[in-house]
């Protein structure tokens, strides 16, 4: 019997690009945050041998450059599985847009697996195969609201934040991010010194922290409102922003338009999540949302309205 499984987006809430470290990677300090939309992935194993990747979607690869097939593979020998992996992707999800695509549909193929072959991995095998196949894994292991450090694969879950509407837009422009992280290396903003690149990370840490007391003790920095609108001026407030902006826009000048038109649409917030093309606006409810969307698709862009995802939602909703 096969399974499937949902596979969900995720969006970065402000990310902080550190040093560029001997491993070749960059110390990054991010907020996760998954979200409703999603990819379905139905898995079986039949008889025989190897991985089979199938797809409508020409843009996804059907062979090992797959981070879905990696994972397979990885899976299937710490399981001690035997047997043909078969996966089909449905694919909702832009392709290479800062939504973590590809890392969510991984890392459901590995939770497909694990059911479909009746044992669990343990947490700490689970995260050390994620990690491997590429550093935005993990979050999808916790769902919800994660912070992210080291190269991004060291993952901590946050208190669950109350669900926020969202409008996604992924123009059609391929950003890489290999590309984007040697890009910021050449800018001026990546040429600080040590001390300086250590201000900055613990500066990360002191907003987020803040930010999250108001929760924890129940006291948003903001007055009146309901909670979500809070949290939003509170992030406003903070100014987590995501540093990929600072070289990913002037060479993609249309992304910073875009964020400007969803912040003329009524966004509290908007940001390129990752090193895009995704860029992301947070609404202070569905129906600015959706009445923010269908102006930006009026206007020719490929707006999406969705809904952060709590953790608890992001576990209920998994299986379908
Ligand atoms: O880990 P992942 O496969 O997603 O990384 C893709 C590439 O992005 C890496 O090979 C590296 O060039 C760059 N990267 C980085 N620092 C990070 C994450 C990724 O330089 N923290």
């Amino acid at each position: 019997m096969p399974v499937t499984i949902r596979s969900f987006a995720k969006i970065n809430l402000g990310l902080k690009i550190g040093p560029h470290r001997e491993d070749g990677f960059h110390e990054l300090r991010t907020v996760y945050q998954t979200v409703a939309l999603h990819d379905v992935l139905r898995l079986q194993v039949t008889r025989g041998t190897g991985i089979e990747i199938r797809t409508r979607d020409p843009r996804v690869p059907t062979d090992e450059s797959n981070t879905c097939y990696r994972i397979a593979e990885r899976g299937m020998k710490a399981l001690k599985a035997r047997g043909r992996v078969v996966l089909h992707i449905e694919k909702s999800l832009p392709v290479q847009g800062g939504l973590g695509g590809a890392s969510s549909n991984a890392v459901a193929t590995l939770l497909a697996l694990e059911r479909l072959v009746g044992t669990q991995l343990a947490p700490e095998e689970r995260l050390r195969l994620a990690a491997e196949v590429g550093s935005d894994l993990p979050l999808f292991l916790l769902g919800g609201t994660v912070l992210g450090t080291g190269r991004g694969e060291e993952v901590y879950p946050l208190p669950d934040q109350p669900p926020l509407d969202c409008v996604l837009v992924t123009p059609e422009v391929g950003v890489s991010t290999p590309r984007a992280f040697a890009d910021w290396d050449c800018s001026p903003s990546g040429k600080l010194t040590a001390s300086r690149y250590s201000d900055k990370l613990s500066g990360f840490s002191r907003t987020v922290f803040a930010w999250l007391s108001g929760f924890s003790t129940g006291v948003p920095t903001h007055k009146g409102g309901n909670r979500a609108e809070a949290l939003l001026l509170d992030l406003v407030r903070a100014g987590i922003e995501n540093d990929f902006e600072d070289v990913v826009f002037p060479q993609h000048p249309e992304l910073r338009h875009v964020k400007r038109a969803l912040e003329r649409e009524g966004a509290r917030y908007a940001s390129l999540s990752g090193s895009g093309s995704t860029v992301y606006g947070l609404f202070e409810s569905r129906a600015a949302a959706r009445k923010a969307a269908a102006r930006l698709q009026a206007a020719g862009l490929p707006a999406l309205a969705s809904r952060t995802l709590t953790r608890r939602e992001y576990w209920r909703r998994i299986w379908k």
